[in-house]
């Protein structure tokens, strides 16, 4: 019960600093650093370990990022859903916590890249 609370608790603080920019998010400079590529497959793998599907990173289209600590990253993800091989890769949104541990809050498939509020996993 009382663990539900707090996960609860801190799904919706997550939301918040999602949505609302709580910290302020500033684009990354570029789409090529390793360790936000590195977050950027943690998230495709993490994704597919909660479901069934099968994605396959492509390449980081653009992110955002906020200052402190634990540091929230907001990333589009072209991916291929490898059950789907005659479609073209898509977009993925996913928010990450990165902090002492990283954990993936939301991963969904956007249209364009235009992004909207993160829906919980
Ligand atoms: C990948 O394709 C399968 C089969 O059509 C579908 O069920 C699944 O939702 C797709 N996954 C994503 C993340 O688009």
């Amino acid at each position: 019960m009382r663990s539900g609370c707090v996960m609860a608790l801190l799904a919706l603080f997550l939301s918040h600093v999602y949505s609302q920019g709580l910290y302020g998010f500033a684009p990354i400079p570029s789409t090529h650093y390793p360790y936000v590529i590195e977050f950027a497959k943690f998230a495709v793998s993490e994704y597919n370990k909660k479901t069934t599907d099968k994605l396959a990173f492509e390449r980081l289209v653009k992110g955002k990022y906020t200052s402190g600590t634990p540091i929230y990253y907001v990333l589009v993800i072209a991916a291929k859903n490898e059950s789907l091989p005659n479609i073209p890769s898509s977009n993925y949104e996913a928010t990450l916590t990165v902090g002492p541990i990283k954990t993936l809050d939301s991963f969904r498939k956007i249209y364009g890249l235009h992004a909207y509020p993160p829906i919980k996993i």
